[in-house]
């Protein structure tokens, strides 16, 4: 399965495909050798988020001639792109070049007229398109382009990496397959545009905008959609540029507290997506947990949504993680793979449990590139003293400042291989001093745990908080055994040499496989089976493991 020449990749190179392309409308490149200018998180919100306001989300009939569907959509203005999904039903995203296009269109469209049930008249820019005569149609049907929005099955996920040429290679296999596509970050930012809408009845001048992992460039195919409810640029600057001696101020209800304000604008807008939302279904209001939440499917994109608002710190935790994404190309690689590598392993789980959460595994693997010698990422501190006036953030007391124009900071010399930072990751964690120390990505440097916690990971921002303080000490060690078989094996293979002509999963791909203690005792006692036979065995463990489940993500 593996060819010879495996071991000869160039250091830090990643195929084209391979780059975080996903995250800007331009041609963002993640590599360090590149030298393109690359765009600013808020640049890339603003631009996606105007992109998603001129753009609809059309249920169509599966029958249906994709020429005549744009003819007739061309009628209330240009067209700048669109495509096709599928998800219980035939789905089209209609990217106008024009605003004003998605308002000549609703005042052609009609409510409908239901026989028994009673609609609820809401306007949004989520339509079902009807054939007026479907047999004229049929004639001119032509097949329908869809984009995948799912992961690729595990199966074929280890396939690609038994196939591939080199342990640097398979990684970036790895993020090229997982990595959220154009198309799917566009109907992450188009949600949370519908979402918008709703939201708008209540507070006109409201924006919601994604965060996380569908933004911060570690998103995989799949992952849930946090969305951030952001009502602090509604009337709050205008007020400085009223002249003479006077300030109007707004009459407002007051509540005891922000917790308080928080849990009742999100308990407003939880009902009007239940009541009014086309395609929210599954609405939860969760106003109790530490940052309260409303969770909801939205049928039609498949996203798992989780809508929180006062959350302007994750919004910037989010830029951060962007930033460190896309200053070197191994970063986003890494992460995917030991994200991946966490979930085949149940390390991870979508369960809120004692588990590690995938948020606690990107800050562990940016620590351990801030701690490479030379470094490949820089600690928050550094990214801090290169900050200028406009990036000064402090939010609710707590100082979020760090430089935000990504071209200001210099690339790393640091040349190690993939390969190497992999196997130097497992060995590294498995041999942290966790009892006593931190992990600390704003200084770069273990500190002496403030607190008793199993697993210590400070809060960027919010210093005094651990991110992983839900980890339990079994979790923890489940994960240091794990790390160090991980980096047996890869010890093991590099001395062994397997043939490329045995049948052995090999590199990131045996990683994957899960419970690798039991696999190791297993195939030490079964030696004399067949090769095709152990392989048939272990595809069929792997199919089986939780990561066939689309939600994969380590959620609170
Ligand atoms: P996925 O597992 O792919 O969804 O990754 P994610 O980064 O989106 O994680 P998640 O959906 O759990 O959380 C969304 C965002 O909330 C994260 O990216 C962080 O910015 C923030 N966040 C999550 N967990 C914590 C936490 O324990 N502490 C703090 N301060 N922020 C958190
Ligand atoms: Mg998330």
């Amino acid at each position: 399965l593996r060819p010879i020449h495996r071991r000869l990749s160039c250091p830090g190179t990643v195929t084209a495909d391979a780059r975080g392309e996903q995250q800007s409308s331009g041609s963002a490149e993640t590599g360090s050798e590149d030298r393109t200018p690359k765009k600013r998180f808020s640049e890339v919100q603003k631009e996606r988020r105007e992109q998603a306001q001129r753009t609809i989300l059309i249920l169509c009939p599966n029958k249906i001639s994709e020429k005549k569907f744009l003819k007739y959509l061309s009628q209330h203005g240009p067209i700048n792109n669109h495509f096709f999904f599928e998800s219980f039903g035939l789905y089209a995203v209609v990217e106008f070049c024009q605003k004003e296009s998605v308002a000549s269109l609703q005042n052609l469209t009609r409510t409908p007229s239901m026989g028994t049930e009673a609609a609820i008249p809401f306007r949004s820019r989520f339509f079902n398109l009807k054939l007026k005569n479907s047999s004229n149609e049929t004639s001119e049907q032509s097949c329908i382009p869809c984009c995948n929005q799912s992961p690729p099955s595990s199966k074929k996920l280890f396939e690609l990496l038994c196939d591939a040429e080199s342990i640097d290679d398979q990684l970036n296999t790895l993020l090229k397959e997982l990595q959220l596509t154009e198309e799917n970050t566009k109907l992450r930012y188009l949600t949370c545009s519908l979402i918008e809408d709703i939201a708008a009845a209540y507070f006109p001048d409201c924006a919601v905008r994604p965060f996380g992992s569908s933004v911060n460039s570690f998103g995989k195919l799949g992952c849930d959609l946090d969305m951030f409810l952001d009502l602090d640029e509604i009337g709050k600057f205008n007020a400085h540029k009223t002249s003479g001696n006077f300030l109007m101020e707004f009459q407002v209800k007051n509540v005891p507290s922000e917790r308080i304000a928080t849990q009742k604008i999100l308990s407003v807008i939880g009902e009007c997506l239940d009541n009014f939302g086309p395609g929210c279904v599954g609405v939860q209001k969760i106003l109790n947990a530490r940052c309260p939440l409303v969770r909801f499917s939205h049928q039609a994109s498949g996203f798992q949504c989780d809508l929180t608002t006062n959350n302007r710190i994750a919004l910037k935790s989010s830029e951060l993680l962007y930033i460190y994404g896309a200053l070197d190309s191994r970063v986003r690689a890494l992460v995917f793979s030991i994200r991946c590598w966490a979930r085949a392993h149940s390390l991870t789980s979508s369960i809120p449990g004692a588990w590690i959460t995938n948020f606690s595994l990107t800050m562990m693997v940016i620590f351990f590139l801030q701690r490479r010698s030379p470094p490949i990422l820089p600690t928050l501190d550094y990214l801090k003293t290169l900050a200028d006036a406009e990036d000064k953030c402090i939010i609710e007391g707590h100082n979020c400042t760090f430089i935000c124009d990504l071209n200001r900071i210099k690339p790393s010399q640091n040349t190690e291989t993939l390969e190497l930072l992999l196997k130097e990751f497992f060995e590294y964690f498995g041999n942290f001093a966790f009892n006593k120390n931190s992990i600390n990505i704003r200084q770069g440097r273990e500190q002496n745990k403030p607190e008793p916690s199993p697993l210590h990971i400070q809060n960027p921002f919010e210093t005094s908080l651990n991110i992983s303080k839900n980890v339990s000490q079994s979790q923890l060690q489940k994960f240091v055994d794990l790390a160090r078989e991980s980096a047996w094996i890869l010890h093991q293979e590099d001395k062994d040499h397997p043939s490329p002509a045995s049948n052995q999963p090999w590199g990131l791909a045996a990683l994957l496989l899960p419970s690798v203690a039991k696999r190791v005792s297993h195939d030490k006692k079964k030696r004399k089976k067949p090769a095709s036979e152990r392989i048939k065995n272990l595809l069929e463990s792997i199919k089986s493991s939780p990561e066939n489940s689309t939600n994969t993500n380590g959620k609170r």
